[in-house]
Parts: C-alpha cells; sequence; structure tokens
C-alpha cells in the first residue's frame, strides 16, 4: 500500500523530506505551506504532488504527517496536524524536542512522535531540496510511555527506508545532548569572534591575523539568527546548564594557569586528545592512527583540483575527506586530504611532489596520549 505523507511546510527540510519519500519510499506527497512561494518552488521542484495553502486540505487523509514549520510555529502546526488528521501518525522535525513533545496533551499522545535528523543546510526554502539529505544521517526519534508502538515501528521503518539511522532518545535527554554537541558549540563560535573582533591589538585587526585553529573553531559563527535565536531560547535551561558548566570548567583552567600548573595543563590536553580520538573514530569508522592528513599549497589556477584527485583516482586511493582553505587568485591556498593508512599517504604525498607541490603528511589522531 502507498504511503500517503503530509508535509507541513516546505521549505529546505520540509521540500527534501518530500523528494526523499516520493524517490525513496514511493509514498504519495501532500504539502502545506502559508507562503506561495514556497508552495510554487516545492512543486517546481517535485516535492509534492500537490501544494495546499490550507493545512486541514494538505492533511486530510494522511497516513502520516511531518511538522517541518520554523520552531516557533511547531507546536500550533503540530496540534493542528493532529487535529486535522486524527487517524494520522504525526511526526515534526524540530532542533528542538522537550516544549515541542510537552505540548502535546491527552490521548493524542499516543499519536505524535517527535523527530530531528541531524543533517541540513545553511541554505533556506524548497529550491535547494535535495532527496539524499538524510543518507547517513542520525535521525533522533523521541517516543515517550504513551507513544502507540505499531505507529512508532512505522515511523522507524519510514525514517531508515530515507537512508537516515533512527535512534529513539527521551526528549529531555535530545535536548541536553544537543544543547552540548550543537548549540554550546554554537554560543562559542559567537563569543571567540565577538571577542576576536572587538578591538585591535597594538594597531593588529585579530581577525585579519587568524590561521586555522581560528577559522576552524568558528565555522559557524554568525549563523543565521532567524533559526539561531529561536533554538537558543527554546532550549534555554538546557544550553544554560551547559554553559554554566563550561564556565566551571574554563575556571579550573584558569586557576592551573595562575598557579603555573605544568601537570594538570598536560593532563587535561592528554584527556582532549583521548576524546577527539573517539570522535574521530566514530566520524570515520577507521581506526584513528591510521588516518593521515596531507596538506599541499597550490596555486589557483583551472584544473589544479581535478589534476589532484583523478591522479588519486587513478592510483585507487580512497579520499576518507579533502578540503581547501583560504583560496585567493594571488597566493593559492591549501589543499587537505586524508587517507588511510602509512602506503596511501606516502603514494599521496609522492603523486603531490611529482606534480610540483610539496606536501606534508600528519598523523590525524596526533600523538597518542601519554
Ligand atoms: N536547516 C537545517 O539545517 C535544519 C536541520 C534540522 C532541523 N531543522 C528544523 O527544520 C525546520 C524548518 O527548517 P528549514 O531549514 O526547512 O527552514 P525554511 O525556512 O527553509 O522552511 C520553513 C518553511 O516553513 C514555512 N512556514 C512558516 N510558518 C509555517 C506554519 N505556521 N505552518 C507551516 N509552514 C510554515 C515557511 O514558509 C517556510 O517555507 C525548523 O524547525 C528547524 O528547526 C532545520
Amino acid at each position: 500500500v502507498t504511503l500517503r505523507l503530509a508535509v507541513v511546510g516546505l521549505g529546505l527540510m520540509g521540500g527534501s523530506l518530500g523528494l526523499a519519500a516520493r524517490e525513496r519510499a514511493a509514498a504519495e506527497v501532500s504539502g502545506y505551506d502559508p507562503d506561495p512561494a514556497a508552495r510554487a518552488a516545492a512543486l517546481e521542484r517535485g516535492c509534492v504532488s500537490i501544494a495546499h495553502d490550507d493545512l486541514v486540505a494538505a492533511v486530510a487523509g494522511a497516513d502520516l504527517v511531518c511538522v517541518c514549520a520554523p520552531i516557533a510555529e511547531l507546536s500550533a502546526a503540530i496540534s493542528a496536524s493532529l487535529a486535522a488528521a486524527p487517524q494520522a501518525t504525526v511526526t515534526d522535525i524540530g532542533s528542538t524536542k522537550n516544549a515541542v513533545v510537552a505540548s502535546v496533551a491527552g490521548p493524542d499522545r499516543a499519536r505524535f512522535v517527535g523527530g530531528h535528523p541531524i543533517c541540513g543546510r545553511e541554505v533556506r526554502g524548497a529550491q535547494h531540496a535535495v532527496p539524499d539529505l538524510f543518507v547517513g544521517a542520525t535521525w533522533f526519534l523521541t517516543p515517550v510511555a504513551d507513544t502507540d508502538t505499531r505507529r512508532y515501528r512505522d515511523l522507524h521503518a519510514f525514517v531508515a527506508s530515507l537512508g537516515a539511522e533512527p535512534i529513539a532518545i527521551d526528549p529531555g535527554a535530545h535536548d541536553r545532548l544537543l544543547a552540548l554537541t550543537s548549540h554550546l558549540p554554537h554560543v562559542i563560535a559567537n563569543l571567540l569572534v565577538n571577542q576576536a573582533g572587538a578591538g585591535r591589538i597594538d594597531g593588529h585587526d585579530p581577525l585579519a591575523a587568524s590561521g586555522g585553529s581560528f577559522r576552524d573553531m568558528t565555522r559557524v559563527a554568525g549563523a543565521n539568527p532567524r533559526i539561531w535565536v529561536d533554538i537558543f531560547l527554546d532550549n534555554r535551561e538546557a544550553l544554560a546548564a551547559a554553559i554554566r558548566e563550561h564556565r566551571r570548567l574554563s575556571d579550573d583552567v584558569l586557576a592551573a594557569l595562575e598557579n603555573g600548573d605544568a601537570g594538570f595543563l598536560a593532563r587535561w590536553i592528554a584527556q582532549a586528545g583521548g576524546h577527539r580520538r573517539r570522535a574521530l573514530e566514530a566520524a570515520y569508522e577507521r581506526r584513528p592512527e591510521e588516518m593521515v592528513q596531507i596538506d599541499a599549497h597550490v596555486p589557483d589556477k583551472p584544473g589544479v583540483i581535478s589534476g589532484i584527485t583523478q591522479a588519486l583516482g587513478a592510483a585507487r586511493i580512497n579520499i576518507e575527506d579533502f578540503e581547501l582553505h583560504h583560496f585567493t587568485p594571488e597566493r593559492g591556498g591549501t589543499i587537505s586530504i586524508v587517507v588511510a593508512g602509512l602506503a596511501a599517504s606516502e603514494e599521496t604525498v609522492s603523486i603531490l611532489e611529482s606534480q610540483g607541490y610539496s606536501a606534508i603528511a600528519t598523523p590525524l589522531a596526533g600523538e597518542a596520549a601519554p
């Protein structure tokens, strides 16, 4: 039987969900968005087969309703969907879960399961929707004691059919986890950039003089305030707790500096090295000590990157990761290639050298922790 999916909110996420459900789950997809331009974009891109200007019409007869509206609109759109589609399972994809799950009361709690796919883009709108957005992504689902088991099982299977990995989690635990792994890093990125951007040091602009570590630490600074203000406020309790803990841990480092406590600093850095190794293990599904990063300076010229990737492909070297840094027409930039294993890294260096670039290989996990 064909799954009838209704998508409420046809932006980047809702549009991508519609595309993915049509292509990967052969679903029949209807949609609702209050914005005519969003409806037109979703139809144009094939995210939905029909786009309504009325939520009630869009969700009528649906088996599954997925609410993909902005955070501030979620609770109202979820309760409207539950009322307008009394047989349907209703889910959402909002970035915070506690408030949304708590907003559903009574017998409807059996039909609502909160969700949050850990993927996305910085762009907005269904014109940027892609069907593969969810492939390989963790997709948190937040069933509670009242959740109907069959509905949860079906939703779990649907999410998996889109290529995502469904993981069940308590809504409060979800928000504490995301506060630590996503929202606190966003806060700190903004803090770092604002601190460095606030003034000059002896006439020098710290931002202009910053290097790779600053850039890596601040990639998400200044990210879309329309989304992030809502996320920070919606998850303010868990985020505030994470910031307080961060302040306490910063105070330990401050005390070690004031006391000249080299032992503390060394243990503390080694501990971070160990944690980072585990993070890399999870990211690459390989032993991190096998992973080697090769950096090379290359000119800003057409064909440079393809020349390198094609040579590596011909040598059957698998590129685990690839990044470009700091490209300017005059100075070129640096490429970073991550490969697995000593043999592959030596061959990569020699291929780069044969093309006239000087390359430096560094083990990704750094030195083993003492
Ligand atoms: N963008 C990401 O990276 C990402 C990742 C995970 C989760 N999310 C969540 O997805 C949701 C949507 O984000 P997006 O990136 O697709 O934003 P978007 O701006 O691309 O799309 C939001 C759409 O919702 C529509 N909308 C506004 N009010 C509505 C209402 N009352 N009912 C129905 N639709 C309404 C807007 O017209 C717009 O088309 C947010 O709740 C966000 O927390 C986003």
